[in-house]
């Protein structure tokens, strides 16, 4: 079922025709404490007098958010009988949000995620406060369970509605809006190269593709116009990586982040900048069953999509990009930081990755990546 958009324009009026139109009593509302920063809480403040509404707020847990929270999530759903889930935020609550769902109706004697997910309707709605990671319409959340990573992928949590409120980016500081925003153009882009896209998944990263680039200079000069756009542009990356998850961009970004402190999106514009140009120039390594044939016309249809005369000109275009935005290249600390780097990168997303990787390939790759001054 096709995901529904609601645009919160200024007063939330469209939300109020959501509410009323599918009998909506009590929201569960899933939330970090920032939410009390933004407009869209004064408007679910004042629901009960408004429509006659119940809020009941969860907002018991972390980022990067432990199994327990979602334990107590879905039982506090359970007991107060919400009609829906609200998700406002960024990954940590719409992962809960997802898995309370996702949780519902199974066994709590024994651990959720060992269990197959029994699919429910419950409407998920998810108001997205940064215009980035595509959260919102992908089927994947991660939590951790006794500090181990569980990634849950499951169609049951994909939102069914999403909410678009630009109020949230008004006050993003400069270098979250650039680095989500690189999110979100390297998910259009790893989408459209993986050996796993399809027509559908294509069409969404070129979509995704033209708005950013047609869309950033209003984004970057925070306009209600430039941000609905960057929102937009993200849910359709996101509903591309849905189909074919992330590539080598992303598998190789998660140790810059930890390494440097670098934000996501930022780690990922890095790698994807010089993974772009390597695989063009070596697409005889094709990892895609549909060949080298397919690899070569498909860089030059993303070029096109750049709006670029050749495969060269859009990872230039690209790379200029990242120097308009002033995107940093972190100094290496220390030459065994290679050593870590190149260990890190998880082997299903290389498989994911048009280009064949080597170990060698990747630690070259991380050479160009980062500044060397050792
Ligand atoms: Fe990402």
């Amino acid at each position: 079922m096709d995901q529904v958009i609601i645009f919160a324009h200024q007063n939330y009026s469209a939300l109020d025709s959501f509410f009323i139109s599918n009998k909506i009593q009590k929201v569960f509302l899933v939330h970090t404490k920032s939410f009390l920063n933004f407009k869209i809480s004064k408007y679910f403040a004042s629901l009960k007098e408004k429509l006659g509404i119940d809020i009941v707020s969860f907002t018991n847990f972390h980022p990067n958010p432990d199994y327990d929270s979602v334990v107590e999530g879905e039982k506090l759903f359970r007991e107060t009988n919400c009609d829906c889930i609200i998700a406002v935020g960024g990954g940590s609550s719409i992962d809960v949000a997802k898995c309370i769902k996702l949780y519902m109706g199974l066994d709590n004697n024994k651990l959720f995620f060992e269990q197959v997910p029994i699919p429910n309707d419950i409407k998920l709605i998810v108001a997205p406060t940064t215009a980035g990671t595509g959260s919102e319409a992908t089927r994947y959340a991660v939590i951790y369970y006794k500090g181990e990573k569980q990634s849950i992928t499951h169609d049951t949590c994909i939102p069914s509605e999403v909410i678009f409120d630009s109020a949230f980016l008004h006050t993003l500081p400069d270098y979250q809006r650039k680095s989500t925003m690189l999110d979100a153009l390297c998910h259009s882009l790893e989408a459209y190269w993986s050996v796993n896209s399809t027509a559908e998944s294509k069409t969404f990263s070129e979509k995704a593709i033209n708005i950013i680039l047609e869309n950033l200079d209003s984004y970057l000069r925070n306009e209600e116009k430039g941000n609905y756009n960057m929102l937009m542009a993200a849910n359709l990356a996101g509903k591309a990586i849905n189909i074919t998850q992330t590539t080598a961009g992303h598998a190789m970004c998660y140790k810059l982040t930890s390494m440097y402190g670098i934000a996501h999106g930022h780690a990922a514009a890095l790698c994807v900048n010089k993974l772009w140009p390597f695989m063009v120039n070596n697409t005889q390594k094709s990892n895609d069953a549909r060949g080298k044939e397919y690899l070569d016309n498909m860089f030059s249809q993303l070029a096109q999509i750049m709006g670029c005369k050749s495969v060269k000109e859009a990872t230039v275009k690209f790379s200029s990009i990242l120097q308009k935005l002033n995107i940093e290249i972190p100094n290496v600390k220390n030459v065994d930081d290679f050593d870590m780097l190149k260990i890190s990168v998880n082997p299903v997303r290389i498989k994911n990755n048009p280009i064949k990787l080597t170990e060698e390939d990747i630690n070259i790759l991380y050479h160009q990546i980062l500044r060397n001054k050792n």
